[in-house]
């Protein structure tokens, strides 16, 4: 009996004596700072927001309403006045707290009371979505979960951007997507506390904004063949496939697509992609060109246009520029910048810049008769002439005037904002030459090259697993950081057919951009970083967002032993996991051989198959890799 009172005794004090470490909170992008506190917040079963700003703080008040009664089917109400009981408290700061800026929070979580505050929406927006995060995942779901303990740890959190600039570049051109996906784009995006929406809206393959008194640039440049396939590699199309694949934005749905972001507080950047890839622009007015067969062109439907087997610039294999010794060229951009500063609010206009082919350039006497009058000695000066004047039509409109890293060849124009892609080189040289840079350089920040091996993901040229993503630093100790406005990572849509696969490619890449440019430098850790992942990835299965499970897939090596035989290395970004493999054309599990070391495959093996788990649980794809591909990669036989 002693012995029970005595254990009774034990058991009652070993609460408090052995406390469970409290649950690691997921908070994506990573805040400034974070202290926990004891106790939680219980969702109580008729909810309400106390705040006297219900007018400004609509998108921030709507978020949380939207997710807490569709989530726990619970009531949210609106009270001005303090109620009694546990509630939600939003507050605009009369005084603003110089630190918080205008996108920072502070957010207080206490046991009967959440309190958000900020200088101005945007911040309490940011702070509602710490908050959402900090409840249980089914908080995500679009339908009420019963039996889920509705709580949020108390913690007292302040929290500001590390940019101002915090961008996703979307490609509406190479697969179109609607008026609803770009809205649903913008609706994920915000969860993650991005503020820039770059629209990436004209191209070879389509013309995708109405623009008032150039009709042919949608009737004719919005639309091309359908192909399934392999974006790039298509076969041409032939003159009796119907055009009826693509379309393009009315000035009302641009207007309502800019309200819709800015009542989420994100700008959006249009792009002109000019005076390359703009074959859709010439298909519809060839008297933009200055070759004479542009009168034949057709927007690209996926057919291989340019021969980039001599590095860039690339040859074209059809004229895709503008003309710059054409007059008519300027007054087609005038009359376009003219509509597009209308349009869009925000302050800078891209105007692209990229990867222009200067062959058909080298044949035409009108641009030679332009060098000759204006002492351009290079093509890449000719391309400087052409940016220098869109620049002063795009200031004409009261615009900032950005392109891709290009523009600084050959000399780059006076005001020129530049976004570097080709690494961070031509950032850090517009930064010396005094300019502002947005980096979104192709080595961490490009979200279309693939994240798995190439034998698992619809093929693109290059890859980028989310932990070399995670790496990205936009504003390295070698640049002058007050040229740098921000980060940007770009999706770009060849290979990208539909909506699902839009979020494939971003998540969780996004997440990992998402710390590069909120979150303090200091405060990024990968095996931080990882588990959060993992906890987002939950939410997502709630939510049904799609996602890539990629980073879970091993990376192949291969290397040739001296005696010829391959040496397959196999190599996981995330720590714990093992890989099973076989070369037996069955399918591994977890009772399947461990890969601890290189394996050669056995003579006459064709596949080798792997896939990992953790523990019991399967985490990695099945991957089917063939012996003869491996052989290609490998270094060849002496
Ligand atoms: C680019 O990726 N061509 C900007």
């Amino acid at each position: 009996m002693k012995k029970l009172i005595l254990f009774t005794i034990l058991i009652a004090f070993a609460g408090p004596l052995t406390a469970q470490p409290k649950p690691a909170l997921a908070l994506i992008p990573e805040p400034v700072s974070v202290t926990r506190k004891t106790g939680v917040f219980s969702l109580p079963s008729s909810i309400v927001i106390e705040t006297t700003d219900e007018r400004p703080l609509a998108a921030s008040i709507n978020f949380l309403k939207q997710r807490f009664t569709q989530a726990t089917g619970r009531s949210v109400r609106i009270s001005r006045t303090v109620p009694a009981g546990p509630h939600i408290q939003l507050v605009l700061n009369r005084t603003p707290d110089a630190k918080l800026g205008k996108e920072g929070y502070r957010l207080v979580v206490t046991g009967n009371l959440v309190t958000i505050r900020a200088n101005a929406p945007a911040g309490i927006f940011y702070g509602t979505q710490t908050l959402v995060q900090l409840f249980p995942k089914e908080i995500e779901s679009a339908v009420p979960v019963a039996g889920v303990r509705w709580e949020a740890p108390a913690v007292d959190i302040t929290d500001y951007p590390r940019f101002g600039w915090r961008g996703l570049m979307f490609d509406v051109v190479r697969h179109y997507f609607t008026k609803d996906e770009v809205k649903h784009f913008i609706d994920d995006m915000v969860r993650y506390k991005y503020n820039l929406l770059h629209l990436h809206l004209t191209d070879d393959e389509g013309w995708r904004i109405e623009i008032k008194g150039l009709p042919r640039l949608t009737e004719v440049g919005a639309w091309r063949v359908e192909k399934i396939g392999s974006f790039g590699a298509f076969t041409p199309p032939t003159p009796d496939e119907p055009r009826t694949y693509g379309g393009f934005y009315t000035q009302d749905d641009i207007r309502e697509i800019v309200r819709y972001a800015k009542d989420r507080f994100v700008d959006i950047l249009p792009e002109i992609d000019v005076p390359g890839h703009s074959l859709a622009a010439v298909a519809s007015y060839p008297e933009l060109s200055c070759t004479p067969e542009a009168k034949n062109y057709l927007v690209r439907s996926g057919e291989r246009i340019m021969d980039w087997s001599h590095g860039a610039p690339p040859i074209a294999l059809v004229d895709n520029t503008l003309c710059p010794a054409n007059e008519k060229v300027y007054a087609f951009l005038d009359t376009v910048m003219s509509q597009l500063a209308q349009l869009f609010p925000f302050d800078y206009i891209h105007v692209g810049g990229d990867e222009t082919p200067k062959n058909f350039w080298k044949q035409t006497p009108e641009i030679t008769a332009l060098m000759q009058r204006e002492g351009l000695k290079t093509y890449e000066e000719v391309q400087s002439y052409f940016e220098k004047r869109l620049e002063k039509i795009v200031e004409s409109k009261g615009k900032k005037f950005m392109g891709w890293d290009e523009i600084l060849e050959g000399g780059l124009a006076p005001s020129a904002a530049v976004m570097s892609w080709r690494g961070m080189k031509g950032g850090m040289e517009a930064a010396r030459l005094k300019h502002e840079v947005v980096m979104s350089p192709s080595t961490y920040a490009y979200l279309d090259y693939m994240q798995s091996d190439a034998v698992m993901e619809p093929r693109v040229y290059a890859s980028l697993r989310l932990r070399k993503t995670y790496e990205f630093e936009p504003a390295p100790d070698s640049i002058d950081a007050r040229y740098v406005k921000g980060g940007q990572a770009n999706l770009w849509t060849e290979q990208i057919y539909n909506f699902r696969q839009v979020q494939y490619m971003l998540w969780p890449r996004a997440f990992a951009i998402a710390e590069s440019v909120w979150s303090p430098a200091s405060k990024k850790s990968w095996s931080a970083f990882f588990p959060k992942v993992e906890a987002h990835f939950n939410r997502f299965n709630v939510s049904e967002t799609k996602y890539s499970p990629a980073v879970y897939d091993p990376a192949f090596s291969v290397k040739r032993a001296p005696d010829g035989t391959l040496r397959v290395e196999l190599a996981t970004e995330v720590e714990g996991l093992d890989i099973h493999y076989t070369f037996d054309n069955s399918f591994p599990d977890r009772f399947y051989p461990t890969y601890t070391t290189p394996l050669t495959p056995p003579k006459d093996a064709t596949t080798l198959r792997v896939i990992t788990y953790r523990g019991k649980t399967q985490v990695g794809r099945l991957i089917t890799m063939p012996v003869e591909e491996l052989e290609k990669r490998a270094p060849k036989k002496k």
